[in-house]
């Protein structure tokens, strides 16, 4: 059965998120070294995106590298940074085909020079595009980003651009590094794995939640669709009644 039929088009999640988990398990499953894991997971990625893009999903998020991930071992790392700049050059006409416009958040100027050239290049190429922003998490830790938004602001303070008593959610929103997306709607992580790992903790405040056990790289169009699914047939209350929302 296609479960495509049974998504309303008029529900959407406008962001979504995605925690891309279990390229390592995959590969060890099948006897495959985790490299393989990794490069198979693109291939979910480009998929992902893809489906996204047709559904009229406005913004999604994908966690393609964390701040704790610099803690694998050196190879490991090398074949992601490598598969990364090679994934942009491979798929800058995938985004500008399907009108995406690419963005990054996260501490990019630690990722290697080559990638930090390749990421410029692909989002100066497709800046102009409107169908969906795709923003990819890179180097990318929440609580980094928290500590860098305090100390931006607390600057502004000390400075007289703002004042205390001025600082609320929005100026907090306009620090972080999502400042253009809106919050998240629907979070989804793959692998069984239940933790957030630091993502997006701001922004996921009133997101639906899905966890499924399938790896990444097994994560195709029907997976997307179960998830929309599922978040379609919540009631999202942000703190009401269900009487006030009806
Ligand atoms: C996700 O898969 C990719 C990244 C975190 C970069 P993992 O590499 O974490 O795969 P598992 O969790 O070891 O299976
Ligand atoms: C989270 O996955 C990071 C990404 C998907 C990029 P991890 O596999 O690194 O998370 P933990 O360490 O299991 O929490
Ligand atoms: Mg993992």
């Amino acid at each position: 059965m296609d479960l495509l039929k049974k998504i309303d088009t008029t529900n959407l999640p406008k962001h979504l998120s995605i925690i891309m988990d279990g390229n390592g398990r995959w590969a060890k499953k099948q006897g495959f070294i985790r490299a393989i894991g990794h490069e198979n997971g693109t291939k979910s990625v480009k998929t992902t995106i893809e489906t996204c893009a047709k559904l009229g999903i406005e913004f999604l998020t994908l966690y393609a590298f964390s701040t704790e991930n610099w803690n694998r071992p050196k190879l490991e790392i090398e074949t992601l940074m490598k598969l990364l700049v090679n994934s942009l050059k491979k798929e800058l006409k995938t985004l500008q085909d399907n009108n995406i416009k690419l963005n990054a958040i996260g501490n990019l100027e630690q990722l290697p020079k080559t990638a930090q050239k390749e990421l410029q290049d692909v989002i100066e190429a497709t800046k102009k595009n409107t169908r969906m922003t795709l923003t990819l998490a890179l180097s990318y830790g929440s609580r980094e980003e928290i500590v860098f938004a305090i100390k931006n602001i607390s600057d502004k303070v000390k400075n007289n651009i703002i004042s205390i008593d001025s600082i609320d959610d929005s100026i907090i929103n306009e620090h972080l590094y999502t400042r253009n997306l809106p919050d998240v709607d629907l979070l989804i992580r793959t692998s069984g794995e239940h933790r957030i790992s630091n993502f997006l903790l701001w922004q996921i405040a009133y997101a639906e939640l899905y966890f499924t056990d399938v790896l990444w790289p097994d994560f195709k169009e029907q997976d997307l669709y179960e998830a929309i699914i599922s978040y379609q047939k919540r009631e999202r209350r942000f703190g009401k009644t269900s009487e006030q929302i009806k």
